[in-house]
């Protein structure tokens, strides 16, 4: 190959989507690529589900029951089955009703199925929405800071601004939020959405007060601004009575609600979905413009996989209460865990604190010293233990001095050696 073409190659593809350049877009891939650089090293970075849920047989009988359901209790022909699960197929999902189901069994979220499109994970759901809204250079989306980074690297890749709204430890400090919509209209600006995970947040582990909620519905009622409700964390709680999600309470039609099962069933079936029932101007519903979009990005979700999570449903007769309170009580005990090991090990270090959420995969510590990816890089390499730089979660300032901890992916047996690591690598810092 000529050295002409090759430099020709290379002028073509430096010229990408300024998105590629931000450090949203490759947290991700710096803790996949940090961690299989140290498969020895003990990970507290995870936010995946514990690996021993789920086997492989149990996706083969889901399939099956999926299958029988169809023929059972739809009529289908063996055609028609393997019509459904092998052929292209409808837009917004096939298991739409199954899910509405599940939400009005188990979240007390009553829904048309027609307003629920099923997505490839919450994080198509995230990419549709925000593609939705930006419909010119005035729109902005607001998010908690500090925020789930698939959010934020969705809205870059559509190129939406993000305005960050602070949290006061209660998900969102309602104060900030009128200051922060006041000023982006002054800058003539259009806030059309804020973002938040109010059942034990990504990454802080905090969960929304039911007041706030409340409160947080009025305003957004008055301000006319879409309230997208994420929340694949709700079902990890000690509580028998969940606090209700925004969507239930949502007496305005603010609230767009996106659901993942990734963390409750399996994340490889990358099955999420978004329940978007607005009207929308000429007709139809938000749902139907969602769809449109999703046929031109990925035609429809995956009829196989959504087959798997249908089965769940059905085996678990559309509550997923039951099978994940079994899997709760590993994560909690986890979770506790890590509080109490953090405590034993680190109580009296200058500048060193935590918090301790109620449920939920996640712990903040504060630190005296700069966390950030080298810092990363010499606890892999160093002390073999893995966690997440805050820094990767805020708009801009923030998050110097805190790493995250998640208690999902981490083995029982694992979590006092790793803390053990943590602890020598914290002494070693704030000496
Ligand atoms: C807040 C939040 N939303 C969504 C997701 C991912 O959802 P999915 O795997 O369905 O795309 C995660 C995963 O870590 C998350 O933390």
């Amino acid at each position: 190959m000529s050295t002409g073409l090759l430099s020709g190659v290379r002028a073509v593809v430096d010229g990408l989507h300024p998105s590629l350049a931000d450090p949203a877009m490759t947290s991700m891939n710096l803790l996949n690529e940090v961690s299989a650089r140290h498969p020895g090293a003990i990970s507290f970075a995870a936010g995946r589900p514990a690996d021993e849920g789920i086997e492989v047989a149990d996706v083969h009988r889901y399939l099956d029951l999926y299958c029988a359901h169809l023929a059972r209790d739809r009529g289908y022909t063996d055609r028609q089955v393997r019509a459904e699960l092998l052929q292209y197929g409808r837009t917004k999902g096939i298991v739409h009703d199954l899910v509405a189901r599940a939400l009005a069994r188990d979240e007390d979220i009553v829904t048309d199925p027609e307003a629920v499109v099923i997505t490839s994970g919450a994080q198509e759901a995230m990419v549709l929405l925000l593609r939705a809204l930006a419909a010119d250079e005035r729109d902005v989306v607001l998010a908690a800071d500090p925020t789930y980074v698939g959010f934020t690297g969705a809205a870059r890749l559509v190129g939406v601004p993000v305005h960050g709204v602070r949290d006061d430890g209660t998900g969102v400090d309602l104060d900030d939020l009128a200051r922060v919509l006041a000023g982006a209209r002054d800058a003539g600006r259009r806030p059309r959405a804020l973002y938040l995970v109010p059942d034990f947040a990504n990454p802080t582990g905090t969960s929304m007060p039911v007041d706030v909620r409340r409160r947080l519905l009025d305003l957004a009622a008055e301000h006319e601004l879409l309230l997208i409700e994420d929340n694949p964390y709700g079902m990890f709680q000690p509580a028998a009575t969940r606090p209700p999600t925004l969507k239930a309470l949502d007496r305005h039609g603010v609230v767009v609600y996106v659901g993942s099962f990734a963390k409750t069933v399996l994340p490889g079936a990358r099955i999420g979905y978004a329940v978007a029932d607005q009207p929308v101007r000429g007709g139809g519903l938000l749902a139907d413009e969602l769809a449109k979009l999703k046929s031109m990005l990925t035609v429809n979700t995956s009829p196989i996989a959504q087959a798997v999570i249908g089965g769940k449903l059905l085996e678990d007769g559309c509550s997923l209460v039951a099978s994940t309170r079994r899997v709760t009580g590993q994560y909690l005990a986890g979770l506790r865990r890590i509080g109490e090991g953090l405590a034993a090990r680190l109580t009296g270090v200058p500048g060193v604190r935590w918090n301790r959420p109620a449920g939920g995969f996640f712990t903040v510590v504060t630190v005296g010293f700069p966390v950030d990816d080298a810092l990363l890089h010499h606890a892999a390499e160093r002390h073999g233990v893995l966690f997440t730089p805050m820094r990767h979660f805020y708009h801009g300032d923030g998050g110097e001095y805190q790493l995250r901890l998640s208690s999902s992916a981490v083995r029982a047996d694992e979590i006092d050696d790793g803390l053990d690591r943590l602890a020598a690598l914290i002494r070693e810092r704030s000496g």
